[in-house]
């Protein structure tokens, strides 16, 4: 199984080593822009190899994308990221262009890889590959709501005092900081509904800190997270490469599905060696719909700044 990951920055680069640490591809293409960075991060995350136990080769190379040929999965975190203050849709501008002619150019090289965006405003990053690709629609996924869902899950954790492992909660719509919407009503403590434990305002609380995970850590950071957004894709990709069927949030391009049409949004797919196997339409309270059909207005107004 052969990888590759696009953008050899904080995000990329620990998707990389996390692909690695689990071993489950034979190769990881690291490709970056700037000259000699993806082969001093391959060589740098091969020396931990004897040391952290994984066979994974991980190589490195500047911009020449014949040695991705042949890639299953192909991740794209390239593009700037936000500084704090600003938000994702900020970065449109600049990551649009990035991405299109990076995803035009893993295609060529791979021409049945199954691509995963990350690069922000990513749902619009996300649409942008879909419309300018034209490949099956089972094959370019957005990672945003397995990564807003572990964050869910951390301060569902928190405010429960429970252990991770014990809490599950998904998150749905865009990636964005106005419009992730938080499951709370179906949020579980090992399968207890979370309101039997919290308060309402604190219910609230868990939903609001989810929606600015990423801006608490912009701010705190100086610049995007990395290692929550790394795990997250790398998460996807062990569910396509090892053919999983692993439920995530993701942001697919919808159909109808949930009452939309042409744009690509969070919800609820299964994993598995095709990419989108199934999108999953769960009953939605009229509250939820609500938040789905305003966040989907707001994707839709970033997308149209594309003027495709
Ligand atoms: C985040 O939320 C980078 O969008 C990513 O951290």
């Amino acid at each position: 199984m052969k990888i590759t990951v696009v953008g050899a920055g904080a995000v990329g680069a620990s998707c990389a080593e996390y692909i690695a640490l689990k071993d489950f591809a034979a190769e990881v293409v690291l490709l970056d822009i700037k000259e000699g960075f993806a082969e001093g991060k391959a060589m740098d995350l091969m020396q931990t190899a004897s040391l952290n136990g994984f066979d994974t080769k991980i190589t490195g190379v500047t911009g020449d994308y014949s040695l991705t040929a042949g890639s299953h999965v192909a991740v794209i975190t390239s593009g700037i990221p936000r500084k704090p203050g600003m938000t994702r849709e900020e970065l449109i501008g600049i990551n649009a262009g990035i991405v299109k002619d990076v995803a035009t150019q893993l295609v060529a090289h791979s021409p049945e890889v199954i691509l995963i965006v990350v690069s922000n405003p990513m749902d619009t990053m996300t649409y942008l590959a879909h419309k300018s690709l034209g490949l099956p629609k089972h094959r370019i996924i957005g990672m945003g709501g397995a990564l807003d869902s572990a964050r869910f899950k951390y301060r569902l954790a928190e405010a429960l005092g429970a252990p991770i492992s014990d809490v599950d909660g998904m998150v749905i719509g865009g990636h964005s900081d106005t419009g992730m919407v938080p499951l709370i009503r179906l949020a579980t403590r090992n399968s207890i509904p979370v309101h039997t434990f919290l308060e309402t305002a604190q219910l609230d609380e868990i939903v609001e800190q989810t929606k600015v995970g990423g801006a608490t850590l912009t701010k705190l950071l100086g610049t995007s997270a990395w290692y929550a957004p790394g795990a997250a894709v790398s998460s996807m990709v062990q569910a396509i490469a090892c053919d999983q069927k692993k439920v995530f949030p993701c942001s697919v391009m919808l159909d109808g599905q949930y009452g939309f049409e042409d744009i690509c949004l969070g919800v609820p797919v299964v994993i598995g060696k095709k990419g989108i196997e199934q999108i999953i339409e769960i009953e939605l309270s009229p509250e939820e719909k609500t938040k789905m059909k305003d966040s989907a207005d707001g994707v839709r107004s970033v997308n149209d700044l594309l003027q495709l």
